[in-house]
């Protein structure tokens, strides 16, 4: 009989949360910071390709994959063996004092992944937040300009340079006191909800107009703004696409007046929508692109990645003790590796396989508003009303939570988004399965209201 692990669809054992779980969670709220936001009882103890157990022995599928992290899965061979073999060799030095080989090697790799004209320079953190500073940083720098704009629903980090640009849910912000200066936030194009009821390949038209004829004219000079950040696909914000004409236009506005443009690929990047970078689907060249989760496989790495043009500080500008740490750097080299051959593919592959299942979800359950996504990054709105598109973030948490009583992880995102991030090594039979048990939930929830 095959052990929890090797099964590729859950086994539930326990009811849960199980008695050791209990326990965990107990001892969890004892001495761990309060600010967590655990949606659901998981204690995981173990990690196979798409399948975490948790210490009772039930294992669940996951699509939630750390938040986007576990892109080649949990625990992949050839991660697990590049990492043991770094370990017993090196575990640190820093980048910043020291050199060695496997900095410019995951530099030269990241970069080629990238397509465009102009050569690229890396710099390594250890977490989004960081790869997102480092970017503010790099872009006043090097503009010599101040000023930021962001967008309303992003998510862009916790740290207070990072936070300032986030405009997710104020929880996030409130009681941390006056953040950045110089941040202002416009609209994201969110087709579903368009005011001006475009779809989803116009919707923007107008805050590229807000943006050109109210922000530049009445609050910021274009001169002033050292660049415009956005996700190309908001993540915590609720899987929201970005039109490839609204991110065309931003690149072609910022190009004429010596903005830079950001593009945060910490959710979307490495592979998860079919292609290495969300931003590709628009054919846009960024100035700078954030790196992060996907990278390593759960390894702490991050980076954002500069053209040679923009990155041009001079030495001590900027450091990091552990960033581009050989650890992770090895397991982001096994992780891209896999991603190149084979999983990249298989998150186009099983995405299409997915989204042809779930297009007419909106049709056949009144509580789903809409569907929406690229590649394995996927979200589900969930409304009371499909005509007044009420929002209803409690039904959304009513399908997550008996998504996990039936085995399957999924996470929320937004006020009242279900997101599916799985590792992009899942097959058909894991997607049935997670979409037959989201199904089943969204019938069972519509009976309760
Ligand atoms: C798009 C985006 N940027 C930045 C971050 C921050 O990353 P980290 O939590 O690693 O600091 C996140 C985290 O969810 C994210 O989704």
């Amino acid at each position: 009989m095959p052990t929890t692990l090797e099964v590729k669809t859950p086994r539930l054992v326990t009811a849960l949360p199980g008695p050791n779980a209990q326990q965990v969670i107990a001892a969890d709220a004892k001495f761990m910071s309060p600010s967590l936001t655990r949606e659901y009882a998981l204690v995981a103890r173990k990690g196979h390709g798409a399948i975490v157990e948790d210490v009772d022995g039930n294992s669940f599928l996951d699509f939630a994959a750390g938040i986007a992290v576990c892109s080649t899965g949990h625990c992949h061979p050839k991660v697990v063996e590049a990492i043991q073999k770094q370990a017993a060799e090196l575990i640190h030095i820093s980048g910043t004092d020291f050199y060695h080989h496997h900095l410019p090697q995951l530099a030269e790799k990241l970069v080629a992944t990238m397509p465009g004209r102009d050569a690229k320079k890396v710099f390594f953190g250890n977490s989004g937040t960081e790869a997102v500073e480092g970017a503010i940083k790099l872009a006043r720098y090097t503009t010599k300009r101040d000023k930021l704009i962001a967008f309303y629903g992003c998510f862009h980090g916790r740290t207070l340079g990072s936070l300032s640009l986030t405009a997710s849910k104020n929880t996030q912000r409130k009681n941390f006191g006056t953040l950045l200066g110089g941040v202002e936030h416009i609209p994201f194009p969110y087709a579903y909800r368009c005011p001006h009821g475009h779809t989803v390949e116009t919707c923007g038209t107008e805050i590229l107009e807000l943006l050109e004829q109210q922000m530049f004219k009445r609050l910021f000079a274009p001169e002033e703004i050292a660049a415009i950040i956005i996700e190309p696909i908001q993540g915590e914000g609720g899987f929201i696409p970005a039109p490839a004409f609204f991110l065309q236009e931003l690149q072609r506005i910022s190009n004429r007046h010596g903005i830079l443009l950001i593009v945060d690929e910490v959710q979307s990047g490495v592979g998860r929508t079919g292609k290495w970078w969300a931003y590709e689907h628009a054919g846009i060249e960024p100035d700078i692109v954030c790196v992060a989760k996907g990278i390593a496989s759960g390894m702490p790495l991050s980076a954002f990645v500069a053209k040679e043009s923009v990155m041009t500080w001079k030495k001590g500008s900027h450091g990091t003790t552990y960033g581009g740490n050989p650890v992770c750097i090895a397991s982001a080299m096994a992780t891209l590796d896999l991603v190149e051959h084979g999983y990249l593919e298989n998150a186009r592959k099983m995405g299409d396989y997915i989204f042809a299942r779930l297009h007419d979800w909106p049709k056949r359950f009144n509580i789903v508003g809409d569907v929406r996504g690229k590649g394995l990054m996927i979200g589900v709105e969930i409304v009371r009303d499909q005509k007044t598109k009420e929002k209803a973030a409690d039904l959304r948490d009513a399908v997550v939570s008996k998504a996990f009583h039936k085995g399957l992880l999924t996470l929320s995102a937004g006020e009242n988004t279900i997101r599916m991030s799985p590792p992009l090594l899942i097959d058909e039979e894991q997607a049935d399965f997670a979409l037959r048990t989201l199904e089943e939930c969204f019938r069972e929830v519509e009976k309760t209201i």
